[in-house]
């Protein structure tokens, strides 16, 4: 497995995983077409800017422009400080290979490396059983059941986080 930086040419991969109903089902459901190309613009930018940390999960690495998947690490201000949070995804056809919980363990590495990001929090689904498996096995701690409201709809996740540089098993 491999992690690169998101490329101008991935907006197909964007699309096959933001812009369908079942890879979004937990995520606020699928977005427009329309925006990706956009959203893969800016995301480069970010990238570039080392402003987040947005991987693109590669599982061979003869073929890097080959997507199975993606992690990504940012920070945020809810209005109480900052706040960094990862999340993930994995195409149907690389999911069950323990590629999801290699390329987060390995995003937590460098950031434990780094000495950056400080505590990570993840907000899975509550009846995403694969994610809040990743979550359990790489060491994250589980916080509370938090009600999120993303584009008008009421969703139930369990909060986790983990200190890469205390936490990671
Ligand atoms: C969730 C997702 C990232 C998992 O990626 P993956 O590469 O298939 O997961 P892995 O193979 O690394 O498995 C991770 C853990 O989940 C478990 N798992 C995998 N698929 C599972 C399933 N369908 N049901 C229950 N557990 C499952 C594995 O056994 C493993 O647990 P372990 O660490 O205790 O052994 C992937 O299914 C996905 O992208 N789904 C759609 C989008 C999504 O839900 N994103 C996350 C939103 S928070």
């Amino acid at each position: 497995m491999l992690l690169r930086d998101v490329l101008l040419d991935d907006v197909d991969a964007y699309v096959r995983m933001r812009c369908d109903p079942v890879m979004m089902a937990d995520l606020g459901g699928p977005l427009p077409r329309e925006g990706m190309a956009d959203k893969v613009r800016r995301d480069v930018e970010q990238a570039g800017a080392d402003l987040a940390w947005i991987k693109m999960i590669v599982a061979d690495p003869g073929t890097p422009e080959v997507v199975a998947g993606t992690v990504t690490l940012w920070s945020h201000d809810a209005g109480e400080g900052p706040v960094s949070e990862i999340g993930w995804m994995v195409l149907p056809e690389f999911q069950g290979r323990g590629l999801g919980k290699r390329a987060v363990r390995t995003v937590l590495e460098q950031a434990r490396d780094q000495n950056r990001w400080g505590v990570v929090h993840a907000f899975p689904a509550t009846g995403n059983a694969a994610s809040n498996a990743i979550c359990r096995s790489v060491g994250f701690r589980f916080r509370s059941e938090v009600q999120v409201t993303f584009a008008g709809r009421v969703f139930r996740t369990n909060q986790w986080s983990i200190d890469p540089g205390a936490d990671l098993t």
